[in-house]
């Protein structure tokens, strides 16, 4: 296959901004398009300025600088796209303005030509239904910054081409990031195997378990995660977290698991966003963030049943120095997210190691979660799953078969 020269990218806001600079950085053409100017410039700005501190830090020269920026071809019109071979959507989450789009592209580039969508959440196969090839339809998911992250989710529609797909591979490649390949389900694999990190530790919040800093420091310190489920919240935005939350519950038929969490949503509905707002799980506004969600403790009972799973898992995952207390939030928060990169691995939504690799690179977790159910014990994993399933009477802890089938 030939490598890719010219590309085009239809919406510049953040990951549009971020996709254009990525790909002209590896020697691509870009030709960003968005129906507001003022956001081609800001884009142009954005990526301007990434640049400069680059060549301050002396890892751009100015020559590189000045033709990658070159490369980047700014216009408010879908057309002119003869020699466009891929071509990737990041407008606004909403399938008739997506539709429209992916019909424009289909008259303005050639037919050979590769349409990717970038949606975090919608169906790349209903994307397809506005072109009349959809084997050229697949989903390239990018993730925030495009240039740092180094994860891409390649989803294959329905009727996504095998060409179509490799082709993703390949620019992914050439770009220096990881491709994964997920099936075209909800959330696909980083989007929903993360919701248990939220979700859970919404929950243990919401029954007055724990506060935002003492659950966040307790996968801090007990977990080795990077950022704390609250602290993470904040950074992403609780807006973009419980939209993606609302989107992946509805479809998936409103399961128990995925529910969106009313702390959440009274947030939200408040402003209260997280960093960009200057406050949400914690408070912005000195050197130290501060919490700034009170928890009402209460009193919590563990079945002997339950206490000796805990304790095995806890062993098992090498959190022997912590509290119960901690045992308890880190076994509950841990095992929604393995419980959750089962059911997604039982579903063939990705290979073992397609779904571990997404979420070190796509999240930064420490350890691919299949991997770490692996050295855990899947037997120890499904008694701490039971013994929650116990204590809910809406099976939001079932075990996936690939716990609940072990031997
Ligand atoms: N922000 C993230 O963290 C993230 C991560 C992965 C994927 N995504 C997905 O990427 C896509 C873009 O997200 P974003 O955060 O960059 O959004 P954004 O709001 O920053 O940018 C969207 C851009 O699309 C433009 N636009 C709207 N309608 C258009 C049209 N008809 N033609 C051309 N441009 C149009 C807007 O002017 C805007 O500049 C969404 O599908 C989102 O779900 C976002």
């Amino acid at each position: 296959m030939d490598n890719i020269q010219t590309i085009a990218v239809v919406g510049g806001g953040t990951m549009g901004a971020g996709i254009a600079q990525l790909a002209a950085k590896h020697g691509c053409t870009v030709h960003l398009i968005d129906i507001d100017q003022g956001m081609l410039d800001r884009a142009v700005d954005g990526i301007t300025k990434r640049l400069d501190r680059s060549v301050e830090k002396g890892k751009t020269s100015q020559a590189d600088r000045d033709v990658q920026l070159a490369r980047i071809v700014t216009s408010t019109e879908i057309t002119g796209l003869d020699n466009v071979q891929l071509a990737i959507e990041a407008v606004v989450e909403n399938i008739d303005i997506k539709h429209k789009v992916f019909q424009s592209l289909q008259d303005a580039t050639p037919d050979s030509a590769v349409l990717a969508t970038n949606t975090s959440s919608l169906s790349v196969s209903s994307i397809a239904e506005a072109v009349s090839d959809p084997s050229r339809v697949i989903g390239m998911h990018f993730f925030n910054p495009a240039p740092v992250m180094p994860l891409v989710e390649v989803i294959a529609g329905q009727q996504s081409a095998e060409a179509s797909v490799d082709l993703a591979f390949q620019a992914a490649t050439a770009w220096g990031k990881v491709p994964v390949r997920a099936k075209d389900t909800p959330g696909f694999i980083v989007n929903r195997v993360a919701r248990g990190y939220y979700l859970e530790a919404l929950r243990l919040l919401g029954e007055g378990v724990a506060g935002v800093d003492e659950i966040d420091l307790v996968m801090r310190t007990h977990g080795a995660f990077r950022m704390g489920p609250f602290e993470l919240m904040d950074l992403v935005g609780l807006d973009v977290n419980f939209a993606v939350s609302t989107s992946v519950w509805e479809q998936m038929d409103r399961h128990a698991r995925f529910t969106p969490h009313d702390i959440q949503k009274s947030l939200v509905e408040q402003n209260h966003l997280g960093r960009k707002t200057g406050r949400g799980f914690y408070l912005y506004d000195g050197d130290t963030p501060i919490p700034a969600y009170p928890v009402e403790r209460k009193s919590f009972q563990l079945s002997p049943l339950f206490s000796d799973a805990m304790l095995a898992f806890c062993v098992k995952a090498g959190a022997t120095e912590a509290t119960s207390t901690e045992q308890y939030v880190f076994s509950r928060i841990l095992a929604a997210i393995l419980n959750e990169a089962g059911s997604a691995y039982s579903a063939s939504v990705a290979s073992s190691d397609d779904i571990d690799t997404a979420m070190t690179k796509g999240t930064n977790y420490p350890r691919g979660p299949l991997a770490w159910a692996d050295d855990i014990g899947h037997r120890t994993v499904r008694g701490v799953l039971n013994g929650l399933n116990a204590s809910v009477e809406d099976e939001r802890y079932e075990p996936a078969a690939l716990f609940a089938n072990a031997q």
